[in-house]
């Protein structure tokens, strides 16, 4: 099996690559660090609770982490996930209470215990993973890779005209993360899954309809774009209910952003590469992020061809086949959701 660490913003598609790894019998999640980001830490600590305790995965451990950026204010982002982050879903109160340990502690003890076999997967902004590589600078070398869901390199920003959300949250964090990053083996270099490629990553309405049927789930159609807005599914199945009810509000905020009646889903792609990376083609750059435009703080830039003349620190995802993708997804999260 493969040692997890994730560091999360949960988050609608937080939440989907929560349940994909919970599905996949290769992932063992070691701990659960929360972030602030899509919605304050404290929420991101009681939405993975919650997943967890529904998925009958309450062992797990969730800790809190930072939850403020290391030096910008904390933005969050209500209007992409939900008031609580998890769209309509209205998840069972956890009942279980937080880890005592920070979660800098929890990446470093784990990394310490397990050199070279943890896989960090950061579907956040960075904070936690660089206010840890100030106590342990050595976590590069001691983790086994790092995989990070964030930037936008040829590509437009999704939360400034060239930023993507989790490195717009914490800017200072990522640059800490890049350079301190530098310096490994390609294969161990971190693997970033930007809006390049996930943004090709499209769920639609007929994903969440081959999960329900999958776990045999009743009715069938639980998401439709013909619903009024707001609509709540009637599925039988917990997991696929609120799974759907969760969606459905990612849906509804892409329809409204012009994008069309469908969700972006970076985080359970940047999930998936973590398990299995040949499910994209990379390209090997040197990235750094900007951080004092005035117009592009967060930037993330890509040096291809070396003109920094600075060695390669990062593997882009840059090609993948997105229908093999969700079939995977499907499949994984369908079965689970069925058991
Ligand atoms: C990222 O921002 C968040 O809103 C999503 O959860 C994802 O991690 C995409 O830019
Ligand atoms: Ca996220």
């Amino acid at each position: 099996t493969q040692k997890l660490i994730l560091d999360v913003d949960t988050g609608i598609d937080d939440s989907l690559a929560l349940l994909y790894l919970l599905a996949s019998p290769e992932a063992e999640i070691l701990a659960i660090t929360c972030t602030a980001g899509n919605v304050p830490a404290r929420q991101v600590a009681i939405n993975n609770l919650a997943w967890l305790e529904l998925c009958g995965a309450p062992q797990i451990e969730v800790a809190l982490g930072s939850e403020v950026p290391v030096i910008a204010p904390l933005m969050t982002t209500e209007e992409t996930h939900g008031d609580q982050g998890i769209g309509w879903a209205t998840l069972p109160a956890p009942t279980r209470a937080l880890s005592e340990r920070h979660a800098t502690q929890v990446w470093i003890e784990h990394v310490r215990a397990h050199p070279g076999e943890v896989i960090g997967l950061v579907t956040g902004p960075l904070t936690n993973l660089a206010l840890a590589l100030r106590i342990e600078p050595e976590l590069p070398r001691l983790l086994q890779r790092l995989v990070v869901m964030g930037g936008a390199f040829n590509h437009e920003g999704n939360t400034t005209p060239t930023t993507e959300w989790n490195i717009a949250v914490d800017p200072d964090a990522a640059a800490i993360v890049f350079q301190a990053f530098s310096g490994l083996p390609a294969e161990r270099r971190p693997l970033v899954c930007a809006l390049d490629l996930t943004e090709q990553i499209e769920m639609k309405p007929e994903h969440i309809r081959r999960i329900a049927e999958l776990a045999g789930s009743t009715p069938a159609e639980v998401i439709s774009p013909d619903d009024p807005e707001g609509t709540r599914s009637q599925a039988s199945n917990p997991v696929v209910r609120h799974l759907s009810d969760a969606v459905r509000f990612y849906m509804e905020f892409h329809r409204d952003q012009g994008q069309g009646f469908l969700a972006h889903m970076h985080d359970p792609f940047a999930a998936a590469l973590a398990l299995h990376p040949e499910m994209a083609a990379t390209r090997a750059a040197t990235v750094d992020v900007e951080l004092s435009g005035t117009l592009t703080r967060g930037t993330t830039v890509a040096d291809w061809r070396g003109m920094w003349g600075r060695e390669h620190n990062a593997a882009i995802a840059w090609e993948t086949d997105p229908a093999a993708f969700f079939d995977h997804l499907v499949e994984r999260v369908g079965s689970f959701a069925r058991a």
